[in-house]
């Protein structure tokens, strides 16, 4: 048998369903053998990974990497560093930036920055008024699913229209492309803030005023009615509410395409730490009171969530710690962060390790379409590998960030369990904790691995035919004379 390039032994191979001892055999990008390590090729290269765990690498539906047009913030060499940093091997890159990822030319700016990536990449396009009419051209254009901001955030983007989210799903829902939402009622919460602000109040704990769960329920029961009628497929970004998760589980009874995702900071932080930390934890949707927390972890057990992402949003610490809430930047950085978290969360037995790789990593691959090749660690997939130690220890310090933005809610916190190498298609991109430089753009889209399973559109035959054409045989409605009944 030819030898292939390596051969790890010594690892506990971890899958959503069983742990198991076994060795990886890796030729160029692809895993080619797991199994016992009698049975492996011979190989250029052999490693250890004795005591360590092999988990897929993980999978982040929701990064803005913010370049272009932020690069004060982040760019996609700093982001993606702190990506597989953190054992995420693949990344999808939000919307948000200057200029919006909605149209060709913003989209091929987005792809020249992304080609200074270190993890691999999907990159949401813009779902808006604005966009409805090209979401075709989008796809084309590499664009791998989109981002609607039904809430305002960062970048003040105008929500799309109720009009057009449903054009867009009609469009979307024959093609099987996901939409990410980012639900919350606009109008409710402008509202408030105005009238908090009017009010003077600029403490940290207005923000969560402004934002009460109602906007997350009514925009999620909106977004889901869409999305049924039209069988479109959608994501909702950032769950935050524990009274909102009985509409994604009567949704999912019915077979509305929905997948969800919940962030660590909204399982593990509540309104007491917003009280010490102020502006730093301020996000959209806001983290907030205890009493949420655990039902957004029951509802990761129970499958109504089905992934973890971070919605790593980075701003300098400058812009997240001024007087006024109102003119601290929403979001924080958390992509380098998330696995040792979740990690410790696993040492504690709230979660296992296979809970763990199926929110990590299956599920995110199942719902962009690139299961098989991503999120498992099986012969034929790439070679993306974080190797975990659960064992060692240690203190979340945010000057050690890669991330430009070095201010996060997790500074201080003791966390135990994390990844200490990480592996994309068979190279490593972070060896013994630490980034390796020269593998630097080795990164691409996994726009080509897509294979959305069949759609099942409903009530979208109605788009093309009855809204710009008149049917066949329909006569104008303006009557003559003669025919208008008496
Ligand atoms: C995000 C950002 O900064 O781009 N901010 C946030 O508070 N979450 C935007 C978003 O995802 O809503
Ligand atoms: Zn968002």
């Amino acid at each position: 048998m030819k030898s292939v390039d390596l051969v790890i032994r010594g690892g506990q191979v971890v899958g959503p369903d069983r742990i198991v001892a076994a060795s990886v055999a890796i030729e160029g990008e692809h895993i080619v053998a797991v199994g016992h390590d009698d049975v492996m090729p011979s190989a250029k290269q052999e490693m250890r990974a004795d005591g360590l765990y092999l988990l897929p690498g993980a999978i982040d539906s929701h990064v803005h990497f913010r370049d272009p047009g932020y690069a004060h913030k982040e760019t996609w060499e700093s982001g993606s560093a702190a990506a597989v940093c953190g054992g995420v091997t693949t990344v999808f890159d939000m919307p948000n930036t200057n200029p919006p990822t909605g149209t060709r030319e913003a989209l091929a700016l987005k792809l020249k920055s992304a080609q200074r990536s270190y993890a691999d990449f999907g990159i949401h396009a813009l779902l808006d008024d604005s966009t409805v009419g090209h979401l075709e051209d989008l796809l084309a254009g590499g664009a791998t699913s989109f981002k609607a901001f039904v809430g305002n955030t960062f970048g003040n983007l105008p929500p799309p229209t109720d009009g057009a989210l449903l054009e867009g799903f009609e469009k979307l829902a024959p093609l099987g492309i996901r939409t990410v939402v980012h639900a919350e009622n606009s109008s409710i919460l402008a509202r408030r803030q105005k009238v908090m602000e009017d009010a003077g109040r600029i403490d940290a704990l207005a923000h969560l005023a402004a934002r009460p769960a109602v906007c997350e329920i009514e925009a999620i029961g909106r977004v889901l009615t869409l999305a049924e009628w039209t069988g479109a497929r959608v994501h909702i970004a950032h769950h935050s509410a524990a009274d909102s998760l009985y509409l994604i589980r009567d949704a999912k009874r019915r077979g509305v395409e929905v997948t969800v995702e919940t962030c660590p900071q909204y399982l593990l932080l509540n309104t007491e730490d917003m009280l010490r930390l102020g502006g730093i934890m301020r996000l959209n949707p806001p983290i907030r009171e205890a009493r949420h927390n655990q039902p957004l972890w029951d509802a990761l057990m129970e499958g109504v969530i089905d992934m973890i992402a971070t919605d790593h949003a980075p701003h300098t610490p400058e812009e997240k710690t001024r007087e006024s809430i109102w003119a601290c930047d929403c979001g924080f950085p958390g992509v380098e962060t998330q696995m040792p978290l979740m990690l410790t969360e696993v040492n504690r037995k709230r979660a296992t390790l296979m809970d763990y790789v199926r929110w990590s990593a299956v599920n995110p691959a199942r719902a962009w379409g690139i299961y098989g090749t991503k999120g498992v660690i099986a012969t034929g997939a790439h070679a993306d590998i974080a190797f975990v130690d659960m064992a060692r220890s240690g203190t979340l310090a945010q000057g050690r960030l890669q991330s430009i933005s070095k201010i996060s809610p997790w500074h201080g916190r003791t966390v135990q369990g994390y990844p200490v190498h990480t592996l994309l298609r068979g190279r490593f991109v972070m060896r013994d904790g630490e980034l390796v430089t020269e593998a630097m753009g080795w990164g691409r889209s996994v726009k080509s691995l897509q294979t959305m399973p069949t759609p099942r559109p409903r009530n979208t035959e109605l788009y093309s035919s009855a809204i710009t054409t008149t049917p066949p045989g329909v006569r104008p409605n303006a009557l003559p004379s003669e025919d208008v009944p008496r």
